[in-house]
């Protein structure tokens, strides 16, 4: 049986699926979910609690690390989730060069992802949910009734990186940044668990050279 009140949408780093995400939820009078804002956040909670991510990382010790952290939401006044680790606000830390920097490696620990797979799919409960991430469609909700698979070139995607703030260093330039977003793209698609791919059933986009008006409308035209 599909679920149909779980849109998906899935893509590589920066081809503009939280924002173009937001605005489906908007139109349709659903919630969105970042899934990368939770590995964000476990990222810095880890930072935090002084493991260093630039060696190799001992899954026990993450382990005992994520017993001490709990991951929640609070509704702000338009209805958006806003994300908090043992209920401090995390939004606008996990956004940092530092974390931005890490994540992939967290992202690709299959204990990492077994912590999170029953509090993500969970989320389904409140309602209508646009949910995005990297396996969305593939392995948390695989029977999702709407799939989208998100892209756009490098080089647009590193504008755009560039054009939000507090993620890239100061005197980023694009093609540096391109660089970036290739190595996080081949670790997100080469890893043994979950890696970024395109589900079979979901619908391709690729966002190049279209507005985000565009790209919320074929979403949205196509679940209507
Ligand atoms: O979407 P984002 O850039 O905020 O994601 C941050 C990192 O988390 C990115 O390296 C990929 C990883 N991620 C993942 O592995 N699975 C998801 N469902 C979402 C994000």
């Amino acid at each position: 049986m599909s679920l149909r009140n779980v849109i998906a949408i899935d893509g590589p780093a920066a081809s503009g699926k939280s924002t173009i995400a937001q605005k489906v939820a908007d139109r349709l009078g659903g919630i969105y979910i970042s899934t990368g804002n939770m590995y964000r956040a476990i990222t810095l909670f880890l930072m935090k609690n002084k493991l260093n991510l630039d060696s190799d990382i001992d899954p026990d010790q993450v382990n005992s690390i994520l017993k001490k952290l709990s991951l929640s939401y609070t509704k702000d006044s338009n209805g958006k989730l806003n994300l908090m680790t043992n209920g401090k606000a995390v939004d606008s830390e996990i956004r940092s060069p530092d974390v931005a920097r890490h994540v992939s490696k967290i992202a690709a620990m299959a204990n990492v992802r077994a912590w999170l797979i029953e509090k993500q799919r969970e989320l389904a409960s409140l309602g209508l949910v646009v949910m995005e991430g990297r396996d969305i469609g593939t392995i948390i909700f695989p029977d999702a009734k709407y799939k989208f698979f998100l892209t756009a070139s490098p080089e647009v995607r590193a504008r755009r990186r560039l054009a939000q703030t507090g993620e890239t260093i100061e005197g980023s330039t694009v093609a540096s940044v391109a660089r970036e977003i290739a190595a996080r793209d081949e670790m997100d698609s080469k890893r043994k668990v979950a890696p970024l791919k395109k589900a079979d059933d979901a619908i391709f986009i690729d966002s190049s050279e279209m507005t985000i008006d565009e790209v919320v409308n074929q979403i949205v035209s196509s679940i209507k």
